[in-house]
C-alpha cells in the first residue's frame, strides 16, 4: 500500500516508488519458488487434504460438467451476476432471515469484492464514518478501508501472550463509536488468530452496536470450517435480528473450494424494503465502475449445486470432511506440546504462533516452513505425514 505522501510525490508512472505486495500473496510466490523437498507451505489460506492436495470438490466438479453440457450462451447477465445464486445462498448465510425482504444480495468477485463494494457504499453514504477494526486482522482489510478513504480506528482484538480475545478492549472501542461508524467483524474462524467470539460475547457486541447506532459489517469467509454452517453464522444472525442496517461480505471461495474462480456475495439490510432497493441501485452503480459484472463460472456452478438436492447433500458432506480434518489436525498439534494446547481450542484454518518476524524467517530458512510474518499458519496447509516435522520445528523455535 502506498502512503498519500508517496502518491502525491509521484509525477509520472515511472516516478512511483516500489510497492510491497500484500505479504500473503508474496508468500505464495516465495513458497512456489522454493524447491526444497522438505518444504511446508502453511502460508496462504487454502485447504489441503491429508495428502496435501487442494482438490476440486466432487459436487462442484459434477456441476461444472453439467454447466458445460447445458450452458448455451455466455451473454452478459448484468451487474448483480447470477441472481439465482445469490437467492440460493440466502438460507445458508442468513438462516431465519432469508425471507426478510429488507435484505438484498448480489454476486461479487469473492469476499474481497464484497468487502470493497460494501465499503464503497459506506464511503458514498457517510464519508465521515470511521471503521472500528480489531488487530490483528486479515492484511487486506486495512488497504481496502484506506482505498475508500475511510478512517480506521484500531483496537487490540487478540492478546498473543495469553492467546485470548481482549474482549474488554473490543467492547470499549465499540462503546466509543459514533452513530454511523462501521464495526468490522469476522463472522467465524477469525483470520489470522482462530479466536472466535463465544455466544455471550456476540450478544454483548451486538447489544452495544445496536445501542450506539453503529453499522456492523460482517466478513464471513469461512462458514462451515469452524463448528458447522448454522453455528458459524449464529453471531451474524443475531446481528441481523438486532440491527436495522447491516452489511455482510460472504465468500464461497473456501467452503466450495473455488478459490481462483472468485465467488462471493454482498448482502445489505436496511430498515425498509424501499431503502434496501435504493441501496442496491447504488451498489450496482459502484460495481459497474469497478468490475462492471462479476465473473460467472464459479457462481453458476455453485447455483447448480444448490439447485440440486443430491449435489447439495454431497457438498455438505464434503464440507464436513474439510471441517473434521481441520479439527483433527488442530487436536494433533495441540496434543504435541502443552504450549500448543491453545490451537485445539480455536476454529477455522488459522492460528497464530507466538513468533517474531525473525523467528518466522529463520523457520523459512532452516526448515523451508512458510508461514505469514505475523506467525499465522494454516493448520491444514500440510499433508498428514508432514505434521510431526512441522511440530518439531516450531517447538524447537519456541524453545529457542
Ligand atoms: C488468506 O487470508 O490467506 C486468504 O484469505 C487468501 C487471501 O486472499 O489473502
Amino acid at each position: 500500500m502506498l502512503s498519500d505522501t508517496q502518491i502525491t510525490a509521484a509525477k509520472g508512472i515511472a516516478d512511483l516508488p516500489p510497492v510491497e505486495s500484500d505479504s500473503l500473496l508474496q508468500l505464495i510466490g516465495l513458497a512456489n519458488a522454493d524447491k526444497r523437498p522438505e518444504k511446508i507451505d502453511v502460508g496462504v489460506g487454502v485447504y489441503r487434504d491429508s495428502i496435501g492436495r487442494t482438490p476440486i470438490l466432487r459436487a462442484v466438479k459434477a456441476a461444472e460438467k453439467r454447466l458445460w453440457e447445458t450452458q448455451d450462451s455466455k451473454g452478459y447477465l448484468g451487474g448483480a451476476g447470477d441472481t439465482r445464486f445469490a437467492e440460493l445462498l440466502r438460507p445458508i448465510v442468513l438462516g431465519e432471515h432469508a425471507r426478510d425482504d429488507r435484505i438484498a444480495g448480489l454476486q461479487t468477485p469473492g469476499g474481497c469484492g464484497a468487502l470493497r463494494l460494501g465499503f464503497q457504499l459506506v464511503a458514498a453514504t457517510n464519508p465521515q464514518a470511521r471503521v472500528i477494526i480489531g488487530t490483528p486482522t486479515w492484511p487486506n482489510h486495512q488497504p481496502i478501508i484506506h482505498g475508500v478513504a475511510l478512517e480506521p480506528v484500531e483496537y487490540p482484538y487478540y492478546d498473543r501472550a495469553s492467546r485470548s480475545i481482549r474482549f474488554d478492549a473490543m467492547l470499549s472501542a465499540i462503546e466509543g463509536g459514533r452513530a454511523g461508524d462501521v464495526v468490522l467483524l469476522h463472522g467465524c474462524c477469525h483470520n489470522p488468530t482462530g479466536a472466535d467470539l463465544d455466544a455471550g460475547q456476540w450478544a454483548e457486541v451486538t447489544r452495544v452496536i445496536a445501542k450506539r447506532g453503529l453499522l456492523p459489517f460482517v466478513d464471513i469467509a469461512y462458514q462451515g470450517f469452524g463448528r458447522g454452517l448454522d453455528e458459524d453464522a449464529a453471531g451474524l444472525r443475531g446481528i441481523l435480528a438486532a440491527c436495522d442496517e447491516v452489511l455482510v461480505a460472504q465468500s464461497c471461495d473456501k467452503n466450495f473450494g473455488v478459490y481462483r474462480d472468485r465467488v462471493g456475495a454482498l448482502f445489505i439490510k436496511t430498515a425498509r424494503r424501499d431503502a434496501t432497493s435504493n441501496a442496491m441501485g447504488h451498489v450496482l452503480q459502484l460495481a459497474r465502475e469497478m468490475w462492471s459484472m462479476p465473473p460467472d463460472h464459479g457462481a453458476a456452478a455453485i447455483r447448480l449445486v444448490l439447485e440440486d438436492e443430491a449435489l447439495t447433500a454431497d457438498w455438505r458432506a464434503e464440507l464436513i470432511t474439510m471441517r473434521e480434518r481441520i479439527a483433527e489436525v488442530r487436536t494433533r498439534i495441540a496434543a504435541a506440546d502443552p504450549r500448543l494446547a491453545f490451537i485445539g481450542e480455536q476454529f477455522g484454518m488459522f492460528s497464530m504462533l507466538p513468533f517474531t518476524r525473525e523467528q518466522v524467517l529463520k523457520l523459512r530458512e532452516d526448515h523451508a516452513i512458510y508461514m505469514a510474518d505475523s506467525g499465522r499458519f494454516n493448520v491444514v496447509g500440510m499433508a498428514d505425514d508432514r505434521i510431526d516435522d512441522f511440530v518439531a520445528a516450531i517447538v524447537g523455535a519456541i524453545d529457542g
